[in-house]
């Protein structure tokens, strides 16, 4: 059966139009030079998923050199990456009518070490560390520095348009600085930037403003403006679902072409009110009530899996972990091929599907493996529980 909806055509307001509603989301491979130069490994990961799905996000790029997060990372933080970040986008956009390819720019702010950062101290909204084992506590930015945050994101995005990128995505998920100011368990500022709810939102909406005007001054053709957020945090006190559904409010009235909703588990319920019966990504359309599309990610595998999210009303689909088993998912669907779509790999292929050692190290941290074949899954609990939802 190859007329599922996700292989349906999709139109952005601002005219830009994707082949379909399959999305590979941005998925960090450690694997970029030194220097955040993208290497030649990640371009042939790039290439060999390209082309097929309506938008492949790339792995998150730093905007700041103190944005760093991992080593191996992509770096979007100065002019003379844009010859790197356009030998990436013509990869991940691949052939003929291709997948459009979506930048994905942050700043890790409290999730950074001092090692990654060679001595200089990671920096956050205030001067808390992440209550997880070894990290550190940051140094409090400014008012200035902040403001200097923002700016560096609309620079980004000037970088991305420069480069060839037919959108950003601004990273305000996953526990890194943009979530850090809108949680009360990371921003304790009494200033502009913190305080209420509202206050705390400033510095995504800020954000939004920055790469909204870098894209008016720059872009020549649609450009794609895309948000992630998380709608939870463990923390106490931390991020719950009704100040999410109230940022979310604000949210889809920006500028926005999407917005991406990040959790493990696309159909996951509440993760602190266990007497919540309604999957969170229902009461984010409920919120939406088709002011923004949006895009659901999580334990994505089947056709059938990606179908369902689309019968929800969703507008996009994103499929992470499957993508690093099966490059050519989209393209086995449309043939009718879909009997021959991978779900468990051999540990002799991973050259082949472009999975070096640094990926495999990460996805080790992250406690997941691909699901070897002929080996147990090896359900290794990780700090990063929240965003894949074991
Ligand atoms: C190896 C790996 C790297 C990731 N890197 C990023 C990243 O750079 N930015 C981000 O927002 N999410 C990142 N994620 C989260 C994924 O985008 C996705 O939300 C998550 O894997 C759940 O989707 P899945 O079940 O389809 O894999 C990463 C996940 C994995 C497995």
């Amino acid at each position: 059966m190859t007329n599922y909806q996700f292989l349906k055509p999709y139109t952005f307001a601002n005219g830009a139009t994707v082949k379909n509603r399959v999305v590979i989301p941005p998925m960090t491979e450690q694997s970029s030079l030194e220097d955040g130069s993208v290497s030649r490994d990640e371009l042939y990961y790039a290439g060999l998923r390209a082309g097929g799905v309506g938008m492949f996000i790339s792995p998150v790029a730093n905007v700041t050199a103190n944005g760093k997060g991992f080593e191996g990372q992509l770096s979007a933080a100065d002019d003379k990456f844009i010859p790197s970040l356009a030998k990436l986008a013509t990869a991940m956009k691949g052939t003929g009518h291709g997948s459009k390819a979506i930048l994905q720019i942050f700043h890790a702010g409290r999730m950074s070490m001092s090692t990654i950062l060679r001595g200089t101290q990671p920096e956050s909204a205030s001067a808390v560390a992440a209550p997880r084992e070894g990290m550190e506590t940051p140094r409090e930015l400014t008012d200035a520095e902040v403001q200097d945050i923002v700016t560096a994101f609309g620079e980004a995005t000037r970088r991305a348009i420069l480069a060839g990128f037919d959108g950003v995505e601004i990273h305000g998920a996953n526990t890194y600085l943009i979530q850090q100011f809108f949680s009360p368990h990371s921003n304790r500022r009494t200033d502009k930037w913190g305080g209420s709810v509202e206050k705390r939102m400033t510095f995504g909406l800020e954000i939004i403003k920055a790469a909204k005007a870098a894209i008016d001054q720059y872009a020549t053709s649609p450009f794609i403006l895309g948000y992630r957020i998380s709608p939870e945090e463990i923390e106490e006190p931390g991020i719950r679902i009704p100040d999410t559904l109230q940022f979310i409010d604000k949210l889809a009235d920006e500028p926005l072409d999407y917005l991406h909703i990040s959790m493990g588990n696309a159909w996951r319920k509440s993760l602190n009110d266990k007497s919540e019966t309604e999957p969170t990504i229902l009461r984010i359309k409920k919120t939406v009530n088709n002011r923004v599309p949006l895009i659901s990610v999580g334990a994505i595998q089947t056709p059938a899996d990606a179908e369902k999210v689309m019968d929800a009303g969703i507008d996009f689909v994103a499929i992470g972990r499957e993508y690093l088993r099966e490059p050519h998912w989209i393209q086995k669907v449309e043939a009718g091929l879909e009997d021959t779509i991978r779900y468990r790999v051999n540990r002799t292929e991973l050259d082949d599907l472009g999975l070096n050692p640094a990926l495999m190290e990460f996805l080790g941290l992250l406690g997941t493996d691909l699901g070897f074949e002929g080996e147990a899954d090896t359900g290794v609990v990780s700090p990063y529980d929240v965003v894949l939802n074991k």
